[in-house]
């Protein structure tokens, strides 16, 4: 029905003139109508074809009362709507009926607008229980392990961890520099747990003063503080029963941290204010860019608290060592920012990857997302040339950068010289002030060597 196909409509109904009377009514609607004038055969018809969308049964049938069609067909199927017909006589057994389900009741002698109208709301009703499973489907493909992309080394010990740990209720500690994609980690984890159709609640403690962060964490009491006005709900509470994702974790005081401790172990808050706790269920996913084994060691970070955030840790690598990833980034955002922006790109220059291979990428994925935004907004005719990276970022690439290879295996080791001999070649090109001659001497090389070389790497 989603796709914009015909209603398909059960009738069970013993009677051939009130079936005439459903024939008529319906006959100006596109609705597709099947009749069963027994309610034991409606109901293997509904099994064997569970493709009707709505059922509208009598109450006194042969084979099958229309109490028990409606009790079958709701253990068959939980979301179709059924409606029942009822003599007026007979309001018990539409009240019964309501309550064991039954969407509505219409009464004989039929009102045609009524049963219409009745009719037209269950199938709304249905609509939107698919449109929400859809809606639902589409964000747990957007947050779905799909998007998180890598095939590096580094990334597949990512995956196998985040795999096993998600199922699970298990704290999960997200380690990892700024622009890693911990959120990314965290919400793809919530959208493969058992949670995933609850809430998914994100609180930055670096964001938010220290004075104000226990009452966003655990709410507060009318009047508990000055700017109390009103009763507030905390993350803890809005997060109940699904994941709660606190970013920057290193940074709650010591106060709090006694405070998180005693929620994670007896799994109970209690507001500002407040004189006892409530019980919540909330699974923590916490996340840092801090050492905490070192504030741990310095008495900056509880080292008990440290242990139960820390129950399954995950480390996202920094970009830079990760670097044979980055084709497939590039390509992941490209797709992104071409649908966004609606362009299409052709061509991408190899010089322009050289580019960002030298890079060091401190604001790691985000960093590469954005510069990608960038180049598909400015491309004019479907390339991707170096020409559209700032001239700030060609700078840092070619010059700072002291190429480091990077110590993981996600580049094979030729991979890894040709771009240190780039790395190189360049860094010379550069100190010589782009004459070649100079630069091969920098380097060692004969002239022609050089130019051979520069050749092979498509460099100018
Ligand atoms: N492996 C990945 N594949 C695709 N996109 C990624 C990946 N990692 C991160 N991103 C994207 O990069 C951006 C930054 O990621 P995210 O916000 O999760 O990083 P973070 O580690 O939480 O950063 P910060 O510490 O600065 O908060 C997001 O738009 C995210 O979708
Ligand atoms: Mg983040």
């Amino acid at each position: 029905m989603m796709d914009g196909s015909a209603a398909k409509i059960l009738i069970i109904e013993d009677e051939k003139v009130v079936q005439d009377i459903f024939r008529r009514l319906f006959r100006s609607t596109s609705y597709q109508l099947t009749f069963f004038d027994r309610g034991d055969v409606g109901c293997l018809e509904f099994e064997k074809n569970p493709s009707f969308d709505l059922v509208i049964t009598d109450l006194m049938l042969p084979g099958l009362s229309g109490m028990d069609v409606l009790k079958r067909i709701r253990s068959l199927s939980a979301e179709t709507p059924v409606i029942m017909v009822t003599a007026y006589a007979s309001v018990d057994s539409a009240v019964e009926a309501m309550k064991y389900g039954a969407f509505d009741y219409i009464s004989k002698p039929f009102n045609n607008d009524e049963v219409l109208m009745v009719v037209n709301k269950a199938l709304d009703r249905l609509r939107l229980v698919e449109e929400n499973r859809s809606l639902r489907k589409a964000l747990n493909k957007k947050y779905g392990f799909e998007n998180i992309i890598g095939h590096s080394t580094a990334m597949q010990e990512v995956f196998d961890l985040i795999h096993q740990a998600a199922p699970s209720n298990a704290t999960i500690l997200l380690r990892g520099e700024s622009g890693t994609g911990k959120e990314l980690v965290a919400r793809a984890i919530h959208h493969n747990s058992a949670r995933k159709n609850r809430s998914f609640v994100t609180i930055n403690a670096g964001a938010i003063p220290e004075q104000l962060l226990e009452s966003h964490l655990f709410g507060h009491i009318k009047g508990s503080f000055t700017g109390a006005l009103t009763d507030k709900k905390g993350m803890f509470e809005i997060a109940d029963g699904g994941t709660l994702f606190l970013d920057e974790i290193g940074n709650i005081s010591m106060e709090l941290q006694a405070k998180m401790l005693r929620v994670i172990q007896e799994k109970e808050i209690m507001a500002v204010g407040a004189t006892h706790y409530n019980k919540i269920d909330v699974r923590l996913i916490c996340a840092t860019n801090a050492d905490l084994e070192k504030m741990v060691s310095e008495n900056k970070f509880r080292e008990d608290l440290y242990y139960r955030l820390n129950v399954i840790e995950i480390r996202l690598p920094p970009l830079r060592e990760r670097m044979g990833d980055l084709p497939l980034l590039v390509d992941h955002f490209l797709r992104k920012f071409e649908a966004a922006n609606q362009k299409k790109i052709e061509v991408v220059e190899p010089s322009f990857m050289e580019i960002l291979e030298l890079y060091a990428w401190p604001g790691n994925i985000r960093e590469l997302e954005n510069l990608i935004e960038r180049v598909v907004v400015l491309s004019r005719d479907g390339t991707i040339d170096k020409g559209l990276l700032p001239p700030n970022f060609i700078k840092k690439a070619q010059g700072e950068n002291v190429f480091v290879p990077s110590l993981d295996f996600s580049m094979s080791l030729p991979q890894q010289v040709q771009a240190l001999e780039r790395a190189l070649i360049q860094k010379a090109l550069k100190a010589a002030e782009g004459v070649q001659k100079h630069a091969a001497e920098l380097l060692g090389l004969k002239t022609t060597t050089l130019n051979e070389m520069l050749k092979r790497h498509k460099m100018r």
